[in-house]
């Protein structure tokens, strides 16, 4: 099947074309051409991505895009007639398919509108996909060899319980079977990622902060062993899976108030230093993330299903020591087989919502006869019950 993909959620414009068979445990992926534009610099300046700007960007760039990406895959076919750059020849794909929802409304709209041109203009169907499924099947792609095994791409064993953790979500998801979701806990106010995004703020550090907290966490953890505060566990004792990030926000900010205004013990206030500006990433990090590894677990030992997967996926399952701590959980649970997106994979982009639409195509293939206007859903919710 030859899918064009289109993913504008957020502040990633991105498009691809991949040639996807075989069955869904184990697909055989081609990426035939994948292009990706971010538009980070631009909301730098701004310290998050605002919607509007977002929405005029896409528009900007999806044409610039498309046109790389049918010049890629066109030198990369083995029959370059096969696939055609020019604007009024139609490329050999069967169907195009865009990310509705969840994201940003305005910049889902532009992504929507691109591909219902693109649509009418080749007479080829359009397929909303659900982003958060992009991160799950993100997955399937793998171009490493594990030197262990030799396998290339192991099946993909469900159910799965998946932990997503992005700008825009913390959710635990899940996965009875390809095209059956359930959510099983999200939070209830900020995104993980936006924690980190805030934080990172608080500490003079561009967005999006979440690498850069990282970085200079692992550098206290470096440099010293004990850091001799914590911040609080948001909702770790809750007894269900639902997450909360705010407050963990606020505490920071206290403590970085603290910190910096004069006290009469302490004499004049100021900025903080590199050390303390480490440890503070450090011990929000680790608050962040302990919360993350504890919910999961408690997924995994209630979940009345036999799992056999625990996904991790999204933007934040780039942090290295949220990596290193569910490697670490997984010895808990010897059964379970830790699946994780490879790092271009991780943050949003295009490929991954071309393997989201293949599983519904194949699942579903009614879903490409339906002549049915897309609506962007900024909402959309993951949850097929
Ligand atoms: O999935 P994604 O690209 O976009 C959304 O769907 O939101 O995730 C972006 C988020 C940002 O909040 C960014 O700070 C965070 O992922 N992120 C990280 C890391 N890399 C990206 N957070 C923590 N550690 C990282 N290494
Ligand atoms: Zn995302």
């Amino acid at each position: 099947m030859k899918i064009l993909s289109i993913e504008t959620s957020c502040d990633e414009t991105a498009i691809a074309i991949l040639n996807i068979n075989g069955p869904l445990e184990k697909p055989d992926i081609k990426i035939l051409g994948n292009t990706l534009l971010s538009q980070v610099p631009l909301h730098e300046q701004y310290g998050g991505v605002f919607p509007m700007l977002a929405k005029r960007e896409h528009i900007k760039n999806l044409p610039i895009l498309l046109k790389q990406v049918l010049e890629n895959t066109k030198s990369q076919a083995p029959n370059p007639k096969q696939i055609r750059n020019s604007k009024f020849e139609i490329p050999n794909i069967d169907f195009i398919a865009v990310t509705a929802g969840p994201g940003l409304e305005p910049a889902l709209w532009a992504g929507i509108t691109f591909a219902e041109e693109l649509g009418k203009k080749w007479d080829k169907p359009v397929m909303p996909v659900n982003h958060m499924t992009g991160h799950i099947f993100s997955i399937l792609y793998r171009t490493e060899t594990n030197p262990k095994s030799k396998i290339l791409n192991p099946k993909l064993e469900l159910p799965a319980i998946a932990l997503l953790v992005s700008g825009g979500h913390t959710e635990l998801v899940l996965v009875r079977d390809f095209g059956d979701y359930e959510i099983l806990g999200r939070t209830l106010d900020d995104a993980v990622g936006e924690a980190f995004d805030k934080v990172a703020r608080m500490l003079g550090l561009h967005y999006p902060g979440g690498p850069k907290i990282s970085l200079l966490a692992e550098k206290s953890r470096f440099r010293i062993k004990d850091l001799g505060f914590k911040f609080p566990r948001p909702m770790l004792h809750s007894g269900d899976l639902n997450f909360s990030y705010s407050g963990l926000k606020t505490a920071v900010l206290y403590k970085i108030k603290d910190l910096t205004q004069p006290s009469p013990s302490q004499g004049e206030g100021g900025a903080l230093d590199s050390d303390l500006k480490e440890d503070l990433a450090r011990a929000f990090e680790e608050a962040a993330i302990e919360v993350l590894i504890e919910k999961t677990r408690k997924a995994l030992e209630d979940s009345q299903e036999n799992i056999k997967t625990l996904i991790a996926g999204g933007g934040v399952a780039a942090n290295k020591y949220l990596g290193q701590e569910l490697k670490s959980l997984m010895t808990d649970f010897p059964d379970i087989k830790l699946r994780m997106p490879e790092k271009q994979l991780t943050t949003d982009n295009a490929v991954m919502i071309g393997i989201a639409a293949y599983v519904e195509a194949v699942k579903n293939p009614s879903v490409l006869a339906q002549e049915k206007k897309i609506t962007a859903k900024g909402n959309l919710t993951i949850s097929s019950r």
